[in-house]
């Protein structure tokens, strides 16, 4: 198979494209041919070193992605439900790497049957995993209520583009993005349905007496502060990601008891694998929010040769939607 091999950590320079065996579904797993592996900035992030202590997560030499589309190519003994040439896409659980391949084995129970769904592949590897972290994060951590409002930073980066989408079929009466460049605050005609998307460093002014029950944070920073600002009382600040990189920023946490408000934290890597049966309730959830159109996630392809130039610009914080990486 090819494969797009991290060799060290460090800049995106450390990739090489290699001829690797084709790796064999063990017990419970299955195997798949790749047509499209989505970017993540955690896969830059984990790329960089960021990560490097942290049990779970792979070692040099190895190849990155944790997100992928296409069809089954092999069954490992025990796997039901699916069959070889089924149309698939997979959730991000840690310890799933292997994604930038032509052919990559997983978990069968992270492999998402797309048969009948009429999602393009693209978008599935784009949007599926995303819409399914969403959907575990905003119903079992921040307990979402229909009628709540709700703010997303970064909104138009990959994983918060899930968001308003899967927020609006839980029932949230209003759903408000932030961008940190006035261009992209323009781009309310984005596809995804929020009601108004405002520069991020304006945040307070922008907002005016608007109040959010739950904010969904995956960039981090400064504005992770300004939040506790425009909570409701009893608001849920949903922490995802850390996008700004800004790995000193530190919360007060006196001003949370002051403002009645509690900060969460939600890793789908490390969730999903502890509770592999939400994967499919999830997953269901996810492609209903894709089906009706509300997680329109802007994708761009790139050849896996190029998977270096994909990880330059994740972490130049300007791709505003997914590269997916076709092999
Ligand atoms: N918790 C989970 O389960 C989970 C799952 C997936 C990803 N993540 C995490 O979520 C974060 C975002 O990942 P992603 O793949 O969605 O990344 P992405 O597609 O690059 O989106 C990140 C967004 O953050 C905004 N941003 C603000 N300051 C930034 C900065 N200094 N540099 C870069 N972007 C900045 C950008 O939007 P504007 O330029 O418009 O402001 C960008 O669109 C990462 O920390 C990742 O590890 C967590």
């Amino acid at each position: 198979m090819h494969a797009a091999v991290v060799t060290r950590f460090g800049g995106p320079g450390v990739f090489e494209l290699k001829e690797l065996p084709d790796p064999v579904p063990g017990p419970g797993e299955v195997a798949i041919d790749v047509s499209h592996a989505a970017v993540g900035l955690v896969d830059a992030f984990i790329r960089q070193g960021q990560y490097k202590s942290r049990p779970g997560l792979p070692q040099p030499p190895y190849v990155p992605g944790l997100e992928v589309a296409g069809t089954v190519r092999a069954l490992g003994e025990g796997v039901e439900g699916l069959r070889v040439g089924e149309p698939v896409v997979t959730l991000s659980a840690t310890g799933a790497d292997g994604g930038y391949a032509s052919v990559t084995v997983v978990d069968a129970v992270f492999a998402v049957s797309l048969e009948g769904s009429g999602v393009d592949p693209a978008l599935a590897a784009a949007a599926v995993p995303n819409a399914a972290t969403a959907h575990l994060a905003l119903t079992g951590v921040a307990h979402l209520e229909p009628g709540e409002r709700v703010l997303v930073h970064g909104a138009l980066g990959g994983l918060a583009s899930a968001f308003p989408g899967v927020a609006r079929v839980l029932g949230a009466s209003g759903v408000v993005g932030t961008v940190r460049r006035p261009s992209l605050a323009a781009a309310r005609a984005s596809a995804l349905p929020y009601d108004d998307i405002v520069v991020a460093e304006d945040l307070v002014e922008a907002v005016g007496d608007q109040r959010f029950d739950v904010a969904v944070d995956p960039v981090g920073g400064r504005l992770r502060t300004d939040t506790l600002a425009v909570m409701a009382p009893l608001g849920r600040i949903l922490l995802v990601g850390n996008a700004s990189g800004d790995w000193e920023h530190t919360v007060q946490t006196n001003a949370l008891w002051g403002a009645n408000l509690a900060l969460l934290g939600f890793s789908v890597g490390f969730y999903l694998p502890a509770h592999p049966e939400q994967a499919a309730p999830a997953a269901r959830a996810a492609l209903e929010a894709i089906g009706r159109g509300l997680v329109d996630i802007r994708t761009e392809t790139l050849p896996l040769a190029e998977a270096a130039e994909a990880h330059r610009r994740i972490e130049s914080g300007q791709v505003g939607g997914r590269i997916v990486l076709a092999p």
